[in-house]
């Protein structure tokens, strides 16, 4: 996003229907905090209805550099459009005041935090009551999470929209555990240049990047395919971190040498070769978004 271009694009949000009234948004609770961004909980009051949302604003700390990456963000929410397995757009506050971006506020937490805390019994169970036709068992539900995720995926590849940060903290579940991808507004457009990220090498996440992005910098919806393949294996691993025990340098060199993740105890072979087939060293050789989606659901029904 250019310098002179900043205050049309404000204009035009102010004119479109997505521009919020600050007076019907009340800040609640911290959700979660970034490097220069937090996100709060928010209720919205429309048309006599309020409905409980997420709300992502900068520090007060925050530069104007951070200030445009936030406005980027919204930007591409906006282009991405609508999808059922990535976090929603509600609106955002762009006026009279520090910028606002409103989304959909997802009750079950992050995928991560789920994960670690165990698919007991009674999540599951309180799930099926919800939607008679939802996972019946656990295995069947991990595979669910790798499929939304996968159909997520699907839709911002189509969108020509790079994730470069896709792992289990940043997936979402909504009503029904249904995964939805988050964040995926910070990240770039395939055409634009990637020198923002060239420079932020300190925190980059080491451990889900793929061996282009680790050795040449390079990103693309390949890339996030690897991601894609730990993410898997988070899910798998029941929210372990992946190649625990081991530093980032000496990660990549395991990397480097052809050396990955091993398979989660209690992990089908199949689902582990699905992985594995995101950690080619040849992106092309990799599957794809929809190949992915439509092997796990393939997988899905063996555990039915
Ligand atoms: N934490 C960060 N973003 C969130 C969201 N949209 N819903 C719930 N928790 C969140």
């Amino acid at each position: 996003l250019r310098n002179q271009e900043e205050p049309q694009k404000t204009q035009v949000m102010a004119l479109n229907f997505w521009e919020i009234p600050r007076a019907s948004l009340k800040l609640g609770r911290r959700l979660g905090s970034g490097n220069f961004g937090q996100v709060r909980l928010g209720e919205l009051r429309q048309r006599g209805l309020t409905t409980t949302v997420a709300v992502k604003t900068l520090k007060d700390s925050a530069s104007d550099f951070d200030q445009r990456g936030l406005l980027g963000e919204l930007e591409i929410m906006v282009t991405v459009g609508r999808h059922d397995n990535l976090i929603s757009l509600v609106g955002a506050c762009t006026v009279d005041g520090p910028l606002c971006i409103v989304v959909e506020y997802a009750p079950n937490g992050c995928l991560k935090g789920w994960l670690k805390a165990g698919p007991n019994a009674e999540s599951v169970y309180r799930n099926q009551a919800a939607s008679k036709s939802g996972p019946q068992l656990p295995m069947e539900q991990l595979i669910q999470f790798g499929i939304d995720v996968a159909s997520g995926m699907s839709h911002l590849a189509a969108m020509q929209c790079i994730h470069r940060d896709l792992a289990a903290r940043n997936i979402l579940l909504g009503e029904n555990l249904v995964a939805k991808v988050s964040d995926f507004g910070l990240s770039r457009d395939i055409f634009e240049d990637n020198e923002y990220n060239r420079s932020t090498k300190g925190r980059l996440p080491l451990r889900w990047m793929a061996y282009e992005s680790l050795f040449y910098n390079v990103y693309t919806t390949q890339s996030d395919v690897w991601s894609f393949g730990v993410l898997l294996w988070e899910i798998m691993a029941m929210g372990k971190r992946p190649y625990e025990g081991i530093s980032g340098k000496e990660m990549m060199d395991m990397i480097e040498k052809g050396g990955r993740l091993e398979n989660p105890r209690g992990c089908p072979g199949e689902i582990y070769k699905l992985m594995t087939s995101c950690w080619m060293a040849l992106p092309e050789e990799r599957p794809t978004f929809p190949d992915l989606k439509a092997s796990l659901q393939r997988m899905s029904q063996d555990y039915q």
